[in-house]
Order: C-alpha cells, then structure tokens, then sequence
C-alpha cells in the first residue's frame, strides 16, 4: 500500500456514518470525489478521464453530450418521472396547447448535445426547445445554439413575448438572462432546404398531430355544409384544435387521414436527416391515443414510418410520465380506457455513423 491510499483510506474512515458505513453525502459536502458511493482515487484516474466537482468523473471521449458517467447513469433511463410545474411565462405559451415544458426539452438536450452543438426544432410552437437550449447556458453544462421553424406567426410572436418578459422576471431576480434563438417563419418543408447537410447535432421536435376525431368531423361538416350551400368555405381550413394544438393538416389546408398524415412526416424526416452531423441524435415527442375502442400505437407507427423513409433508425422510446397529470374517468365500470399521463420520446440514430 502506497502512502496515497493510506491517506485515501484514512479520508474515507473519517466519512463513516453511524453503522459504520461510508457516508459519501459527507464526503460530498467536503468536496472529496466520490462517485457511486466510492471514494475516487484522482491519481488513478487515465489520461481520458476527469474529476468533475460534485458530478463525478468525466469521460473526454464522450461524443453524445457533456455529462459524466454517473449522469449518463441516470440519463439512460427509459422513463422520465417528472411534473413540470406551471413556468416560463406559462399562461401565455399555453395558449399554443401543445406546448412543452422548456425544462423537459433542457434535460434532453443535455443528454443528446454538448455545450456549443447546434439544435434544430423543425416544429417549434412557442418555443419549448429553444427555450430549453437556452436554459442550458445556466442550468446544465453550456449553451446551444438553437434553430426554430414555424409557420403560425401567433406562436412566434409568443416565443419572443416570452423571452422578454422571462428576461425582465430574471433581471429583477438577478439572474442573467436567457439567450435569445432564432426562430424563422415559414413550412418546415421549405426552410429545412436552406439548413446546410451535417450541420445540426440534435433535431429535438414535437410533431403535428393527427387527429382522427377531427377529420371525421370536419368533412361530415363539409359534407353537410357542400350539400347545403353547394360550395366550401376556405376559411373552414383553420389549422388550430380547439385547444390551440395544431393538428395535421397538408400543404392544401385538407385534414389528413393517418396514412397520408406518416407519409408526410416519414418525407419531412428524410429530408431534416440530411441536416443531421453523423453521430447527431433526433428526437420525437409523440403520444399515442385512444379512440373508438381502440389503441392507436402512433408512436410505434411513426418511428416504422420514419425508419423506412429516412436513413435513420430507432435507438430508443423514452417515455415522459408527468405524475401530476389530472386522472379522468373514461369507460367505468365497462370498458378498460387508459387514462393516458405520458407521452412517447422517440430517439434515432442517423445511419453509419459508427
Ligand atoms: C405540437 S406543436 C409544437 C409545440 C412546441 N414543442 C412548443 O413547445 O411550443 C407543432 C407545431 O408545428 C407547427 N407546424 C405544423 N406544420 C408545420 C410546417 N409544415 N412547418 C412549420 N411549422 C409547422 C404548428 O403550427 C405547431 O405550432
């Protein structure tokens, strides 16, 4: 034994709770390396290794993101447990309905970027990505740079009242304020062709859904209304739910029927895979549904469709279970109907980039 481990061992003595044990929360407070429960000897660490102060010991070799292995630990979970209280100026981004917790989109692009990578959100809403790669600079391990598409003026207009008025609450707070993104207005279809190839590290999007409820309706209204007035009003072709969620709808205005609603998103997707770097991530929100007595697996059927069209494959569903979501009643006491309080995060891979 070397004279460093007996003061390693004797420091480690010095940490023992009351049975004896290692009590590494201790040894924490003293800014001792620990990690996994174990004090680190730093001398033993190798050359591609380093001690991260109070997040354990990082790897220089890591392509995905900035996080050590401990982090990466947890990070590799398939299930995000997490409420996300109402915040960010809230009130105004719901709005939009389909919001996301920018908070949620900051600890996904922790763990599928690294400080200073690009990030494209193709479908940005209000801006929950690029708020969240905002939120990075401050509250993970460095700033992203954020690139948003949408083509509702409204929620843009919304994206940018809220950084204003975030950046004024963090101000008065004290606190520095959030980088502003870049959000551009258009059809992704269109915008995504001035995206340089390779030149994005994470695609992170919530995608339009479909809403079969909606196009049912919808053209039983048409159906009505063409019977009756003998002619359809343009106007009829809004993009927004009653929730404010936009549904998906083509470039005509027409409600989309399920096929045609993957065939457009598989050929949105095969087309953003060419802005992605080799060895860069996209990643998917997408809930499933359940109508008309049935399941509806859009998760599944989206990443199969996704797959086959662009060169890409699936490395993993995450599920973000949010434990405050409000249970309803659906089905009681005849029927089984899931009360549905997660949402699908599906993650590909480009090809060949091994
Ligand atoms: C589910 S929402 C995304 C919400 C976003 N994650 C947020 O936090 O606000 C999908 C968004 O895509 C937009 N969208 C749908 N089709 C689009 C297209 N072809 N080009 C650009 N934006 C589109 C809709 O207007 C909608 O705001």
């Amino acid at each position: 034994m070397t004279s460093d481990d007996g003061e390693r061992h004797r420091q480690g003595r010095l940490f023992t709770d009351d049975d004896g044990g290692f009590d590494a929360e201790r040894a924490r407070d003293e800014s001792l390396p620990v990690e996994d429960g174990e004090l680190i000897d730093t001398d033993e660490l190798a050359d591609h290794q380093r001690y991260v102060e109070g997040r354990g010991i990082y790897d220089e070799r890591n392509r995905i993101n900035d996080l050590t292995g401990k982090e990466w630990k947890y990070a590799t979970k398939s299930v995000i447990a997490e409420g996300y209280p109402p915040a960010v100026q809230h009130d105004l981004r719901s709005e939009h309905g389909g919001q996301k917790p920018p908070r949620l989109c900051a600890t996904l692009i922790g763990r599928f970027s690294k400080a200073g990578d690009a990030v494209l959100d193709p479908f940005a809403g209000v801006g929950g990505t690029l708020l969240g790669a905002s939120f990075c600079e401050h509250e993970g391990t460095g700033r992203r740079e954020a690139i948003g598409f949408e083509r509702t003026e409204r929620w843009i207009d919304i994206y940018e009242t809220v950084l204003e008025r975030e950046n004024e609450a963090r101000a008065e707070r004290g606190d520095p304020p959030l980088a502003g993104q870049e959000m551009r207005h258009g059809d992704c279809a269109d915008l995504i062709e001035d995206v340089p190839d390779d030149s994005i590290d994470l695609l992170l999007t919530d995608v339009p859904y479909w809403h079969m409820d909606e196009l049912e309706q919808t053209r039983n209204e048409r159906a009505t209304r063409a019977s009756k007035l003998g002619s359809f009003d343009e106007d009829d072709a809004d993009s927004a739910d009653e929730d404010g969620r936009d549904s998906a709808i083509d470039s005509t205005g027409e409600r989309q029927t399920k096929a045609e609603w993957l065939a457009d998103m598989a050929e949105k997707f095969e087309r953003f895979t060419d802005a992605v770097a080799p060895g860069g991530h996209l990643v998917v929100f997408i809930g499933d549904m359940y109508r008309e007595q049935s399941y509806e697996f859009l998760s599944a059927d989206l990443a199969r469709a996704i797959e086959s069209a662009a060169p890409v494959t699936l490395a993993a569903t995450l599920v973000w279970y949010d434990p405050t979501k409000d249970l309803h009643v659906y089905g009681y006491p005849f029927s089984f109907v899931p009360s549905m309080v997660h949402q699908n995060v599906l993650v590909f891979r480009p090809d060949g980039n091994e």
